[in-house]
């Protein structure tokens, strides 16, 4: 038995789509049910920022997570494959028109990735207070809450909509599979068969 968790929010389509190619006749969580069990899988569905917690603890042996998030939280995990869907930026964005001012004492950056935030910025020997917030994160510079963010750019319009601009990409991310290391080395021969499964359904959709 292999327990898998897979992401809700904006991965999750692309995830269970890539179920669906390996189970013909639909891959359907029953509606408010977060518990799947087909052959010898258990399929969990979490929140895509709480797949490497099942992971690290091993209540789920492998999980699909963003390496966004693998990045923000400095998991011990096995990265198993690219699934190659996904597919998005870390940027730094601020307001059209205006253009980040380095010359500030310390520049105000609101984000979910207070992490990935301070890494960038103090490789950048650049003083900055980063504020967390959960949501809404392009709202923060256009009410003067923060005079810039870091955030997830997928599509861009959230962004555009808002009339912020991207100043700089911090990472490329994409989804992955990734492993429990005891898992990995216990259920060696089931994990890398479910690997080798979803390579080829990547593959075919190349
Ligand atoms: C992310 C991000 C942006 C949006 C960008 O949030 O924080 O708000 O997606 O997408 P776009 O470039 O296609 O407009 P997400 O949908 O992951 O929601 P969350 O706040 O629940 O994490």
């Amino acid at each position: 038995m292999i327990k898998i968790a897979l992401p809700k929010g904006r991965i999750a389509k692309e995830s269970l789509a890539l179920f669906e190619q390996l189970y013909e006749g639909g891959f359907v969580f029953d509606d408010r049910r977060l518990i799947l069990e087909r052959d010898d899988f258990t399929f969990m569905l979490v929140r895509s920022q709480d797949v490497p917690t099942y992971v690290v603890h091993q209540a789920a042996d492998v999980g699909i997570v963003g390496l966004d998030v693998i990045e923000e939280q400095q998991v011990n995990v096995v990265r198993l494959l690219n699934l190659g869907i996904g597919k998005c930026k870390v940027v730094v964005g601020s307001p059209v028109g205006k253009s980040l001012d380095y010359q500030k004492p310390q520049l105000k950056i609101a984000t979910k990735m207070p992490h990935i935030t301070r890494k960038y910025f103090a490789n950048k020997a650049v003083s900055i207070e980063s504020l967390k917030l959960y949501g809404s994160i392009e709202l923060a510079p256009l009410v003067g809450l923060s005079d810039a963010i870091v955030d997830i750019v997928e599509t861009g319009s959230t962004m555009a909509q808002n009339n912020l601009k991207i100043d700089e990409v911090i990472m490329e991310s994409n989804a992955y599979l990734v492993a429990n290391k005891n898992s990995f080395y216990g259920k060696k021969e089931q994990i890398l068969s479910l690997y080798e499964q979803l390579k080829k359904c990547i593959k075919a959709t190349q």
